[in-house]
């Protein structure tokens, strides 16, 4: 890789910044002094440091983001902000994408990332990973939503669901729910409750995987994800390998 993409990669600013930091032999790769832009560089091997602070390349970014209402899981759109318009320059240099889509009107848990392989596993449907999501229903959720849950219901397309695991939080004119799904269909929580003949008036998805969402981001907020929690992830997809 050239050497002015990796340290703006990093976040060392634009190629022209990367430029006046070259020129003033602030760079070096394994100890000797670069000048130039295009050199290429293999951070697997070569150790690139600015001002004497080894860079530390990563090629990968893993990104949890509490998304809030209003905003498109999508990587551009013509009319909406999308999840990656919410991001700082330095993430979005990464190229990263949602894992996945949320509705615009869906709240919280979403992995943005540019590791595709990751992305795939999790995604898959054969890896059958879960998701659960809370939801506020209105209409009274019961025992029997419960067991046709467990069932599976049909869809309004005619597909029939896999089994979901749904827990009644509290049951009354408006219910609180939260349902396990392991699959990902289109609006597939909201169709499920119109199965039954109710309706989702607030959704937010709480986990995906060992991935739990962490209720100190706000809506909108974001940070990387911690070593633990991406171990976590790359090993529950290669068990289900
Ligand atoms: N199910 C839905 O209906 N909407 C979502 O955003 C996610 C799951």
């Amino acid at each position: 890789m050239r050497l002015d993409k990796l340290l703006a990669n990093m976040g060392f600013g634009s190629r022209k910044e990367v430029k006046q930091l070259l020129k003033q032999k602030a760079v070096t790769i394994d100890g000797e002094v670069v000048k130039d832009a295009s050199i290429h560089v293999n951070p697997e091997v070569q150790q690139v440091s600015v001002y004497g602070e080894v860079v530390q390349y990563t090629e990968f970014i893993y990104l949890m983001m509490n998304k809030p209402p209003g905003v498109i899981s999508a990587t551009e759109d013509n009319y909406d902000q999308t999840v990656i318009d919410l991001l700082d320059p330095l993430a979005q240099h990464f190229k990263p994408f949602p894992v996945g889509r949320l509705d615009k009107d869906t709240e919280g848990l979403l992995l943005i990332t540019n590791d595709g392989q990751l992305a795939h596993n999790l995604l898959s449907p054969k890896k059958h990973v879960p998701k659960t999501y809370y939801a506020l229903i209105d209409g009274e959720v019961t025992e029997e939503d419960i067991e046709a849950f467990k069932l599976g219901v049909e869809l309004d397309d005619g597909y029939v669901t896999k089994p979901g695991e749904l827990v009644i939080l509290k049951s009354g004119s408006t219910s609180e729910i939260e349902l396990t799904i392991q699959e990902g269909k289109f609006h597939q929580v909201k169709r499920m409750f119109e199965s039954v003949g109710k309706k989702v008036t607030y959704l937010k998805r709480l986990s995906m995987g060992s991935l739990v969402l962490d209720e100190n981001l706000e809506l909108g907020e974001y940070r990387e994800l911690t070593e633990e929690e991406l171990a976590s992830l790359q090993q529950n997809n290669k068990k289900k390998e």
